[in-house]
């Protein structure tokens, strides 16, 4: 995601903002950019692409770029490719260029989030004589901010306060106004941002690690909040313009723990990311109740013309995959091929005309798939990208691109990446039944709304985890344990048990629950775990029966249900229970319980959970 930093004092703002940015460089980045205003009109803006240091080096350090009031920016590219014109701060001026230099705009401002509505908000703006120099969401919120300033002529709250009505998706925004040379304004839904203060100084960060440096005393503006940041107090507004008090906290972590905000680990960190990784993505594609692919190049009338859909990829994402064929058949009645990237290469399989061919990878970068993609071109395929990563290597040579954005991922072991791919293809699915008439606009309707309602269910199952922490440290010394399953329930145990051996190094495997039985069972001994998902309740009574012939066997018996099957307790050992929803997407409920499964395994373990042996985070060789 991006990292915003502010600062306003009795020094020079430059080398700090850098130095808070730096401390950001984690959450990912493909550019960065400072504006900084030496007490008067003018402010310097100054942007670079790459990596921090361009800018550091740029500004030599900061001391180029006097002033004791600024703001700074990394961007996580989402609406506009990474590129200086797109990089962060904006403008409210027409300026021509990448708005950066000395500009004289009433309002240059930076931004976390995505901004559902900017088409429409662009619209408008245009009509009303501004001119744009990006892609960005960006742009259009810091000039709609500048649009009711000068308007209502009402001051920086009140213009903030009406755009905050006017925009709908999330931000942090911090800006600054020509006319309030000392003071940065900040305004806050669903992303993050603090507000520090310290004696003659202001701070503003997406995260602790970027001001801890500086000072621990910090406040955490709420959403739909607006605070007013002078060198060394802040005040805060609510929506109606209204002065709100906020709780000063100190904050006891130390730097690496503030890199994870507090959590212990990356993975950690980002299991917890997964509803807004989810909402985010789906709130990408769905607009007012309308799943809308233009962007992808699937048109309802090439989804209609598809023969076949071949889904390839590596690992979890391929899992992802396996998860898409059920629901993309049952939805939408269209034959899916899932095959893994490194063997894809090798087949000598017909590719009928109209097959599109999906390749799922976070990085946009391993070569498996990238090599997968080449071929499936040289066939004459259409191509479809599904990745995390914008302008990535995959993303660029495929015909068409779906981005999830879950932000950028740190650990090695996937799971916000693998949760934001699996509810795009659930999109991709319910958007392709429609399309080729297989389910009614009520049923669609229902169906978004069901895909809605997934990343506040995850967030449900997160406040529920010590079980799992418990259960875990029980199985820790475990040398093989197996994950079942049947259908999208088979799908699943494949994840679950990935995350389990890639971080925990305990043997695992999953299995076809009906597959058991044709061999793999006799490997089943007196205390084997045999993890059992139990989501489709058309198979609920067949899988449990194959667990229960492992637990005949002396296997120790967990079960992943939904709520409501209680009954499941009078055959496992241990059961996990997930709210109930469209059993399309229930999956991606009950992958969550396995990755803290594995998670706190590793983690009893005494392992690297973020940096497990013998993996890379992104494997470019074949
Ligand atoms: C998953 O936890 C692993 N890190 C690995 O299987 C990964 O999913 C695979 O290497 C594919 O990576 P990609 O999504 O970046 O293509």
């Amino acid at each position: 995601m991006c990292g915003i930093v502010g600062y306003t004092g009795n020094e020079q703002a430059a080398p700090i903002l850098l130095d808070g940015l730096k401390r950001l460089e984690y959450r990912g980045y493909d550019s960065a950019g400072l504006a900084v205003r030496d007490g008067g009109a003018l402010a310097e803006v100054v942007k670079a692409t790459g990596k921090l240091q361009h800018l550091a080096d740029k500004t030599d350090q900061g001391r180029a770029l006097p002033g004791m009031c600024g703001i700074g920016h990394t961007r996580w590219a989402t609406h506009g490719g990474p590129s200086m014109v797109n990089a962060h701060p904006h403008v409210s001026g027409n300026c021509s260029g990448s708005g950066s230099g000395t500009v004289e705009s009433d309002v240059v401002g930076v931004h976390n989030g995505i901004i559902e509505n900017f088409s429409e908000l662009k619209e408008k703006l245009l009509r009303h004589g501004y001119v744009f120099y990006s892609d960005t969401d960006t742009e259009v919120v810091v000039k709609l901010v500048d649009y009711y300033y000068k308007k209502y002529k009402i001051g920086p709250v009140d213009a903030i306060t009406r755009t905050m009505v006017r925009v709908r998706g999330s931000y942090a925004l911090a800006l600054m106004f020509k006319d309030y040379p000392n003071e940065i304004f900040a305004a806050r839904k669903d992303s993050p941002l603090i507000i520090g203060t310290a004696e003659n100084a202001s701070f503003l960060a997406s995260d602790v690690p970027a001001i801890l440096k500086y000072t621990r005393s910090v406040y955490y503006i709420d959403n739909l909040q607006v605070a007013r940041v002078s060198p060394g107090s802040v005040k805060f507004y609510d929506l109606n313009g209204d002065e709100v008090t906020l709780p000063l906290t100190e904050i006891t972590w130390d730097a690496a723990a503030a890199e994870k905000s507090g959590y212990e680990h990356f993975m950690l960190k980002e299991i917890h990311e997964q509803p807004a990784a989810v909402r985010d993505t789906l709130n990408s594609i769905i607009k007012d109740g309308d799943i809308v692919l233009t962007e992808t190049g699937l048109t309802d009338e090439v989804i209609r013309s598809l023969s076949q859909i071949d889904i390839v990829a590596c690992g979890s994402a391929w899992h992802v995959g396996m998860a898409a064929q059920y629901v993309i058949e049952d939805l939408a009645k269209l034959p899916v091929r899932v095959e893994l990237a490194s063997e894809f290469r090798y087949r000598s399989a017909p590719m009928p005309e109209n097959t599109l061919v999906i390749v799922i990878s976070q990085s946009g970068e391993t070569a498996d798939s990238l090599a997968a993609l080449r071929v499936a071109k040289e066939r004459g395929a259409l191509t479809l990208a599904v990745v995390n990563v914008i302008g990535s290597t995959i993303a660029r040579e495929a015909d068409h691109v779906l981005y999830t954005l879950a932000g950028p991922e740190i650990a090695v072991a996937t799971t916000k990446a693998y949760s934001a791919q699996l509810a795009a293809m659930d999109a991709l699915a319910v958007r392709m039944a429609l399309a080729r008439g297989q389910i009614s606009r009520e049923e669609y309707g229902h169906l978004i709304e069901e895909l809605g309602t997934i990343p506040d269910k995850i967030r449900r199952i997160l406040e529920d985890k010590e079980r799992l922490q418990w259960f875990s440290s029980k199985i820790a010394n475990a040398h093989d344990i197996f994950f079942i399953g049947r259908g999208l329930d088979y799908a699943i145990s494949l994840e679950g048990s990935l995350k389990m051996k890639e971080i925990s190094y305990i043997h695992s495997e999953a299995y076809a629950a009906g597959e058991l039985k044709h061999g793999t069972i006799s490997l089943i001994e007196r205390g084997t775990l045999v993890v059992g998902v139990l989501t489709q309740s058309g198979l609920y009574e067949k899988t449990v029966s194959n667990m229960m012939e492992c637990k005949s066997r002396g296997a120790y018996l967990m079960g992943v249900t939904t709520n409501g099957n209680f009954d499941v307790e009078d055959s496992v050992n241990f059961a996990v229970y997930v709210p109930r929803t469209d059993e399309h997407f229930v999956s991606s409920l009950a992958v969550v319980p396995l990755q803290l499964l594995g998670y706190y395994t590793s983690v009893s373990r005494g392992l690297d959970v973020d940096k497990p042996r013998n993996l890379a985070k992104s494997v470019t060789v074949e």
